[in-house]
């Protein structure tokens, strides 16, 4: 059986590095999209750090906010891997945080296009191909402050509550075709940004976490490569994955 193949979004970040490193040991062929403002360099720079740990991740640019990009980021990947994307983790995302009563329509429209339009661009280019392989996961990474809100976040819970019922969509337009589709909620996570968040509001929030600290990325990495095991997933599909330390809990 020919390797499957992954494509993971935001591949080269906080998040993504974990998940794509996660899948990569769950035996699968993994490409890390990235954006990083167009800085080719630092991708390829993000790839040699992978290659010295073990890991033979390849790198596809891809913009998620503009559907040409997306396509020519596909394009670059059945290139790269001479096949098609089995597995699409959905993880590029951006904040752009501040209270609603002083947000602007920018901060607004960003997060909107890069959190949510983004699952359109990338999905919509690869979920023929699944259903007509009879198989294929998608993975969208949504967050704890898509369930419960957060101050501060009307942009960035929005955006990550409308990523949740597309996949409840989305699971039922593909789930006889052996496609399944989840969200995974991450809670707090120790990535560049959480780290944005003051020191004195990360303590609150920390504070308020039953199990008493911050996730790790590999935590959100390890649900991934659950969701995309042959034995485990194929009967998980249109589910909320919340790895949170209990933050929320519903
Ligand atoms: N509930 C109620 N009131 C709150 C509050 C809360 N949680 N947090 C702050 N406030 C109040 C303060 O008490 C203060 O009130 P007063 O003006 O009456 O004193 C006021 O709000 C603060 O207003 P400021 O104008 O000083 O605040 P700001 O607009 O500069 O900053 C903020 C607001 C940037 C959103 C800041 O509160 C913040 O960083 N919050 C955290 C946001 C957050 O959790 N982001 C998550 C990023 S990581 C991520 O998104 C990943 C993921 O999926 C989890």
């Amino acid at each position: 059986m020919s390797q499957k193949i992954a494509l993971v979004t935001g591949g080269t970040g906080g998040l993504g590095t974990s998940i794509c490193r996660e899948l990569a040991d769950a035996g699968f062929r993994v490409v890390a999209g990235y954006n990083s403002g167009g800085n080719h360099d630092k991708a390829k720079a993000w790839q040699e750090e992978q290659k010295k740990d073990g890991y033979d991740i390849q790198v596809a640019y891809g913009d998620v906010t503009n559907a040409e990009s997306c396509a020519q980021c596909i394009a670059t990947v059945e290139e790269l891997t001479g096949g098609t994307v089995d597995i699409l983790v959905n993880n590029a995302g951006i904040t752009r945080d501040g209270q609603f009563k002083k947000m602007s329509w920018e901060q607004w429209d960003e997060v909107l296009t890069a959190n949510l339009d983004s699952m359109f661009h990338m999905t919509r280019l690869v979920i023929n191909g699944m259903v007509d392989k009879g198989w294929g996961r998608v993975i969208n990474i949504s967050s704890v402050n898509a369930q419960k809100g957060q101050f501060g976040q009307c942009n960035y819970s929005a955006a990550k509550a409308g990523i949740h019922g597309f996949t409840k969509a989305l699971a039922q337009e593909v789930a006889r075709k052996g496609v399944t589709v989840n969200t995974v909620s991450p809670g707090y996570i120790k990535t560049a940004m959480v780290a944005k968040i003051a020191q004195e509001i990360q303590d609150q929030i920390c504070a308020g976490i039953p199990v008493g600290r911050f996730g790790t990325p590999e935590e959100i990495g390890r649900m991934c490569s659950f969701l995309c095991d042959e034995q485990a997933s194929g009967y998980i599909t249109g589910a909320d994955m919340s790895v949170n330390g209990g933050l929320h809990m519903s």
